[in-house]
Parts: C-alpha cells; structure tokens; sequence
C-alpha cells in the first residue's frame, strides 16, 4: 500500500507555535483589563463636582447614602434623552414614597455649552420635580464623561442647532457611590423601577 498523503514537514511544532502565539496575544489584551477591573469590579464612574439647577456646587459625596439614577445628555436632544427621562420620571412615580425617598435620578449634560443653569433648571423640571440636573464647565464635564465611560461627540455643523451624538446608559451607583448596574436607554419604566427595587433591598 502507497501513503496517499503527500510528505508534510512535521506540522506540529508550527501550530504549537501558532497557539503560544496566540495565548500571549490573548494574555496581553486581557490581562490588563482584569487587573484593571479586579479591585472592586468595573471601574464606571468617579468623583464630581458640578453644578446643580438651582446654581449650588453639588458633589457625589452630597448624595451618599442616596441611590444615584444617572443619565447622561443633553437637553436639546430631539429624541433619545427626552424619551429616556420620561421613562425615569415614570420610573420613580412607581417608588414608594419610602423607595423614593432613597433614590435620586441625576441628568449630567453632554453639551455645557449650552445646558447652562438656567436651560437645565427649566428642562428638569419638565420631567419631575425629583430630579437633579448638573451642568459646568467643559473642564468639569469632560473628566465626568470619561470616568463614566460615556461616548459624546458634537456633530459638527455651522447650524447652531447642531446635535451630539452620545450613548444611552442609565447608571445605578449604589449609597456609597459606586457602580452596581446599568440600564440601556431604551428600559422600560417598570424595568427600571424593578432594578431600583432590588438595589434598595440589596
Ligand atoms: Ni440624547
């Protein structure tokens, strides 16, 4: 009987090889990420220190021991932000006056160039009166941005009615401040009031 094979070199050095090659490239993507995040979980959010609606520096720290609800965008968004925090809004009537009591929802503007003080003031407002809006100087959000890991980006145009495009997450940062969960935009208000529920009984 002939060897139908054809003479291969021995093939398995090489794809040893190939798999050492791999596993390093693997271990070096991976590896920082999960000594990054190891700690205390994944690093979403951080300090602040911004100003509130009715013009008062307000910090993280001056809502410990509150369940922080953050979103983040800006108030002349045509669609996603006024539909996400009517969602919020409708999300908190659905608290106890207890639960309510422990929840705070926050909207942090993308756009402080134009989300000034009194802009936010007025849009909160048109939503519920529960909530806190936070603008400041591009130098006081961007390093906000960043640590919450939110994607923003104005749309350049010479319209001064440009938009920005920015991701849609809702944070929960428990009472002592750190990330416990998130929501994408798009939750439903009972979703969202559920995922509330079980962080305050948590
Ligand atoms: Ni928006």
């Amino acid at each position: 009987m002939t060897d139908k094979h054809p003479k291969h070199s021995r093939p398995w050095p090489v794809i040893l090889a190939g798999l050492a090659a791999l596993l390093v490239i693997v271990a070096v993507g991976v590896v920082p990420r999960f000594l990054e995040s190891a700690p205390e979980g994944p690093a979403i959010g951080g300090p602040f220190t911004l100003t509130d609606q009715s013009g008062r520096t307000v910090s993280d720290a001056d809502f410990r021991g509150k369940v922080m609800l953050i979103y983040f965008g800006y108030t002349f968004c045509p669609d996603v932000c006024p539909t996400t925090l009517g969602n919020v809004a409708q999300a908190y009537d659905l608290l106890s006056p207890a639960e309510q009591a422990q929840v705070v929802p926050i909207f942090v503007t993308v756009d402080p160039e134009r989300d000034t003080v009194d802009q936010i003031a007025q849009y909160v407002a048109a939503f519920s009166p529960a909530f806190v809006g936070l603008t400041g100087s591009p130098e006081q959000i961007a390093p906000v941005l960043k640590e919450f890991r939110v994607y923003a980006r104005k749309v350049e145009s010479k319209d001064p009615n440009y938009s920005v495009d920015h991701s849609s997450i809702l944070y929960v940062m428990g009472k002592n401040g750190k990330y416990a969960a998130h929501f994408t935009g798009e939750a439903a208000p009972k979703e969202i009031a559920a995922g509330l529920k079980k962080q305050l009984a948590g």
